[in-house]
């Protein structure tokens, strides 16, 4: 007797996952080209201290760093967060400092994006205590519906939706960071393929 050749259903579990530019990298690229003009302008004649945030910022403070003219250096500081709901600013946690101090420097707080504000909030204080000679916040993109803390950006790159975004050098679990534009993620639903037994 020959072997039926049903086709049987096959459960893949990896979901479908599809990008979708929001920001072209040019976009990018031109505005940051603006906030660095604008930065110096601020401040004609101050040596600048970036501080950027690890890792998502980090390519926004690179390309920022070399477009404004003058003086300008960098440092970095990591932080934790415990998870998206959090509502009180004990949740933020500092998991590498800087290497330098920041007293009596220009400093250019530089992240990827401004969501709740709970880690902006907790950096401000943190850098506050230390007495810097100004203190001022870039960051790339703000989603001001989803604002918690009482914080602002001195320079926006763009405002977005609130939708979950992903590249440069905004992750979903440690991917995507590489892309040159930035762009909405979305996540499919487990997928059944249809598999025809040979
Ligand atoms: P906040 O403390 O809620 O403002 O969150 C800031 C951090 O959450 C950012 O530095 C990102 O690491 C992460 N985050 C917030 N929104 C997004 C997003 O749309 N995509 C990727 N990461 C995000
Ligand atoms: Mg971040």
């Amino acid at each position: 007797m020959p072997q039926s050749k049903k086709p049987r259903l096959q459960a893949t579990k990896a979901p479908r996952e599809s990008v979708r530019i929001l920001i072209t990298g040019g976009r990018i690229q031109r505005r940051i080209q603006e906030i660095a003009k604008q930065i110096r302008k601020d401040f004609p004649d101050e040596p600048l201290h970036l501080v950027s945030v690890l890792k998502g910022g980090v390519f926004f403070l690179t390309d920022l760093a070399r477009s404004i003219s003058g003086e300008v250096s960098f440092d970095f500081i990591a932080v934790s967060s415990y998870g998206q709901n959090t509502h009180s600013s004990g949740q933020v946690r500092l998991t590498r400092d800087l290497d330098s101090s920041v007293e009596g420097k220009t400093v250019i707080v530089v992240e990827d994006i401004l969501d709740t504000g709970m880690t902006l909030q907790y950096l401000l204080r943190l850098f506050e205590q230390r007495k810097p000679k100004h203190l001022r916040v870039a960051v790339l993109l703000d989603k001001p519906e989803r604002r918690i803390a009482d914080v602002r950006a001195d320079y926006v790159g763009f405002s977005i939706p609130n939708e979950f975004v992903v590249g440069y050098g905004l992750d979903y679990a440690e991917r995507y960071r590489n892309l040159r534009y930035v762009g909405i993620l979305t996540l499919g639903s487990d997928t059944k393929k249809v598999v025809a037994e040979k």
